[in-house]
């Protein structure tokens, strides 16, 4: 057992799905690792839900919620690695879009995280740009394709805050510091990637997030309804599963 986590050694499989809603881990596990029998629930604690199953290839799969931002998620995926010994880390999640050319719905399979500049652990510099795993990149490229889905490979800005009282600043229709990312190539903008790209790294740990676009920035009146979110969390768990 873990501070956050209370499994038996063993309960968790060497690969977990990593969603931010623990309700998206519950559906996962019992939509897609139901192949040999329920997913075994085996953490609780603070409603982080995490269940284990077997995927539809015969495979022992963990699906684990990491609760809403970098802070949150680093509690679980170093209690993951280090607890349990998880040896291939999976985010399947949304984003927010900053390049215009993205709809939503659309996947992007991320090849690095770039951070807010100042929130960063310690000792980590944010002009590391931490980056996902290759193999498993190329892996989830070539599944999305046999899904019949085209996703964008690129990167995603990983921020702390959701709400930034600064960012009032309209020109056009996008605050300065969105256009700013948007123009040096960034695709999105989320909150978990580069901490789990970064402790992935750090431990010799595959890592991968795959996201679909739940906003577009640019444009505040196109928003994901509710059942096309779910629509995209089996999209980028299919993907997952099928790397
Ligand atoms: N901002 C930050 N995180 C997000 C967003 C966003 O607009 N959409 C989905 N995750």
């Amino acid at each position: 057992m873990s501070i956050h986590i209370e499994a038996e050694p063993g309960q968790i499989a060497e690969t977990v799905l990593l969603p931010g809603d623990p309700l998206r881990a519950e559906y996962i596990a019992k939509k897609f690792l139901n192949h040999d029998g329920d997913p075994v629930l085996y953490n609780k604690r603070r409603n982080m839900l995490g269940y284990t199953g077997t995927d539809f290839r015969g495979r022992r799969i963990s699906v684990q919620g990491s609760g809403m931002g970098m802070p949150s998620l680093g509690i679980y995926v170093h209690e993951l690695i280090h607890s349990y010994g998880v040896k291939r880390i999976i985010r399947v999640g949304t984003c927010g879009a900053y390049d215009k050319s993205l709809k939503l719905g659309d996947i992007i399979l991320v090849e690095k995280a770039c951070r807010d500049e100042h929130l960063t652990m310690p000792g980590f510099s944010w002009r590391h740009v931490p980056s996902s795993s290759v193999s498993l990149l190329i892996a989830a490229a070539r599944a999305a394709s046999n899904h019949g889905i085209r996703p964008h490979e690129g990167r995603i800005h990983s921020t702390d805050v959701f709400y930034d009282p600064n960012e009032t600043d309209l020109l056009d229709d996008m605050p300065r510091k969105w256009q700013c990312w948007a123009a040096q190539g960034v695709l999105g903008v989320e909150m978990e990637s580069a901490e789990l790209f970064e402790r992935a790294s750090r431990n010799g740990v595959e890592a991968l997030s795959i996201l679909a676009v739940s906003d577009r920035l640019f444009d505040f009146s196109t928003q994901m309804s509710a059942e096309d979110r779910v629509r995209s969390a089996d999209i980028t768990a299919q993907i997952a599963l099928g790397i």
